[in-house]
């Protein structure tokens, strides 16, 4: 098991304990390592790009559709620009052999993975791909059934035969159906979904009418204090072993599918290449917004090797098609902004120029694999328009302005969004027009509907010596954030329900993480505030935290810190510690609500990682701390 994980596990076999003993214990501490604690597992050290078969084809994927999409791949230079994954999704089994367990592949729809004895294979299949320069995915459940055997039961192909048989995903096979997807079949990607622990409750009428062996839910979809999320992380991890065991090189990509449920949100770092953050997107603006929110505020738990994952692109079809180029365009910026996976998902044999032109833009391409793996920041926040700023492994920021309405909207951009020198000149180079713009201080915009303008940036930086930490998301690993109880996000842009319609009496939020840390505003969306000074850019995090930050050279760790004006706990004292490769740089006293902020800087020169640790003598039923890193930077 991941340390993080035994970390938490030990935290809460500690609180568990105290609250055996008194209402009133302490809380259990997070300590400073002096080791990465992050997830150095796998391929993904820029978010994967590639093709997906679902969005285009359901569960009528074939071979012939797949081998397509790869040729075109290649033969329309996607492939040349970094989409190599060409992923097949749900639709390819026929069935787990009673005999030994093994799965079959439907070959019918896979005439090649065909062989004389009826065992099938995927091995000629992914050497296809493999000798035309691409890697292959596969997908599957971390239940006993699929997604498809839930919601596409008019399908020809679902899995056939017994119930037993019927059990296609990996409970109770994860190690020999990973060691056969891996090591025998040569694949170098997974995706494993979770409607096999959502939707097959044993006296459902779903698991009744079709003969189903069913599994008591851990996820319940509408409800996360009913939705059993140790035991999915728990799934999860087991699955991840498993591969790191089929793959001592390293070289495979870890897709978790669980819609965002389950707290993944948080977890999903420890455990995989990439975490679902919402349910599936549909070609639809609204289901646009909501997906992307369901990312676009979890910037600090992404990075190099983890990233979150809004899903695969529907450019082509519905409000993204080619007579929707707008829209089209401000989808593809977005998941590029949010260091999202680039999956295609549309039939390639017949794609249009204009839509080649969308998904080939190599600068935002550029954008979203830049090595640093700094998720953009929201610089700007409303329901109406957002301003998106990313930087860049060179120092150079891109920002993104987006008009999430259907009217047109004036946006301004000022150099304080950009955190740069108000009185030098910024330059604008348009992502996608590739036109320049010059200006000093602030400029304006105005967005068509549903628009977003993107643009490479030039401009002295405010802190000409080092980075704020809220400019390197990349670089930090949130080892805890203090949240005590997984709390629902309401920021989430809530949809009619694409499946249920308005068939119940609202849609509410659904995703934990409210209470996470973040960049330039607190955990609860505040900005940043200690003794009445406001602090554009800073960390907002709970007590009882540690932040990990890997040290790329700087010599200085400095921040303005204190309890935050905004928090609802006013009672407890917080101390802030520096720890520099595991020793202490830096502490000061214990700080209350109302104290004014202290500047805490510490000497880290040659040190690799900077830890920065929040301890009160909280309780482990109250209301957490907020705290502030406020100007959190490091300097030369
Ligand atoms: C969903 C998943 C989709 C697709 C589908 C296949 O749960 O989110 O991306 O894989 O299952 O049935």
């Amino acid at each position: 098991m991941h340390p993080k994980n035994s970390l938490k596990t030990r935290l809460m076999i500690a609180c568990a304990l105290a609250a055996f003993v008194s209402p009133l214990s302490a809380l259990a501490e997070p300590v400073a390592r002096g080791i990465w604690l992050g997830n150095t597992d796998g391929a993904a050290k820029t978010p994967p790009m590639g093709w997906n078969s679902w969005n285009a084809f359901r569960t009528e994927v074939d071979e012939a559709k797949v081998m397509g999409a790869a040729q075109a791949l290649v033969d329309d230079g996607l492939a040349r620009k970094g989409y190599i994954y060409v992923n097949l999704d749900d639709g390819w089994w026929q069935k787990r052999r009673v005999t030994d367990g093994r799965m079959i592949i439907r070959t019918r729809i896979f005439p090649s993975a065909a062989t004389p004895d009826g065992t099938t294979s995927f091995r000629g299949f992914t050497d296809r791909l493999h000798s035309m320069g691409l890697k292959a995915g596969l997908y599957t459940d971390v239940g006993h059934n699929a997604c498809s055997q839930a919601y596409d039961l008019h399908s020809p192909n679902l899995p056939e035969g017994t119930a037993g048989e019927r059990q296609v995903g990996l409970d109770g096979h994860v190690s020999q159906d990973i060691n056969l997807y891996f090591r025998e079949w040569g694949f170098d990607y997974l995706k494993v979904d979770a409607c096999g622990l959502a939707d097959f409750a044993p006296d459902s009428k779903l698991v009744k009418d079709n003969g189903y062996i069913g599994l008591t839910p851990e996820i319940d979809r509408a409800s996360l204090n009913r939705t059993d999320s140790v035991k999915v992380e728990r799934r999860y991890a087991e699955v991840a072993a498993a591969l790191k065991q089929a793959n001592p090189d390293n070289d495979y990509v870890f897709s978790i599918c669980n819609w965002g449920m389950a707290n993944v949100r948080e977890w999903g770092k420890e455990v995989g290449s990439s975490w679902r953050t919402s349910s599936d997107i549909t070609p639809n603006w609204s289901s646009m917004l909501h997906n992307y929110d369901s990312a676009v505020k979890r910037a600090l738990y992404a990075g190099p090797g983890h990233w979150n994952d809004p899903d695969i692109l529907f450019i082509g079809a519905g409000d993204f098609d080619t007579d929707h180029l707008t829209e089209a365009r401000s989808h593809f910026t977005l998941w590029a902004m949010l260091n999202a996976p680039l999956l295609i998902s549309y039939d390639l044999r017949k794609a249009p120029q204009s839509l080649l032109d969308i998904w080939g833009n190599a600068d935002l391409i550029a954008v979203n694999q830049d090595p640093a793996g700094n998720q953009a920041i929201v610089a700007y926040d409303s329901d109406d328009a957002q301003i998106l700023v990313k930087t860049l492994a060179d120092g150079h920021k891109v920002v993104a302005l987006f008009n999430r309405t259907a009217s047109p909207a004036k946006l301004n951009l000022l150099a304080s969004h950009l955190k740069l020198k108000n009185d030098a000149p910024i330059q604008l180079t348009d992502l996608w027009s590739k036109a320049g713009i010059t200006f000093t201080g602030e400029t304006e915009f105005e967005l068509a509907p549903h628009e977003t303008r993107v643009f490479s940036v030039q401009g002295a930086r405010e802190l000409a010596d080092g980075v704020y930490l809220s400019e390197i998301p990349g670089v930090i690993n949130v080892a805890d954030d203090g949240v005590r109880e997984p709390q629902l996000d309401p920021t989430v842009h809530r949809m009619i329900d694409p499946w249920a319609g308005t068939r119940s009496g609202g849609s509410r939020p659904q995703y934990a993480g409210w209470g996470g840390a973040q960049a330039d505003m607190t955990p609860y969306a505040q900005a940043l505030q200690i003794g009445g000074h406001t602090y554009d850019s800073g960390i907002g995090v709970l007590g009882n935290s540690l932040l990990q930050v890997k040290n790329e050279g700087y010599a200085t760790f400095r921040a303005t810190v204190g309890v935050d004006d905004s928090t609802s706990n006013r009672d407890r004292a917080v101390s802030f510690t520096v720890y520099a490769d595991g020793k202490l740089v830096a502490k000061t006293p214990p700080l209350k609500f109302g104290d004014a902020a202290r500047d805490i800087s510490a000497d880290i020169a040659g040190h690799k990682i900077i830890e920065l640790l929040v301890t009160d003598d909280n309780v482990a039923n109250e209301q957490p701390v907020v705290v502030t890193w406020g100007e959190a930077r490091l300097q030369k």
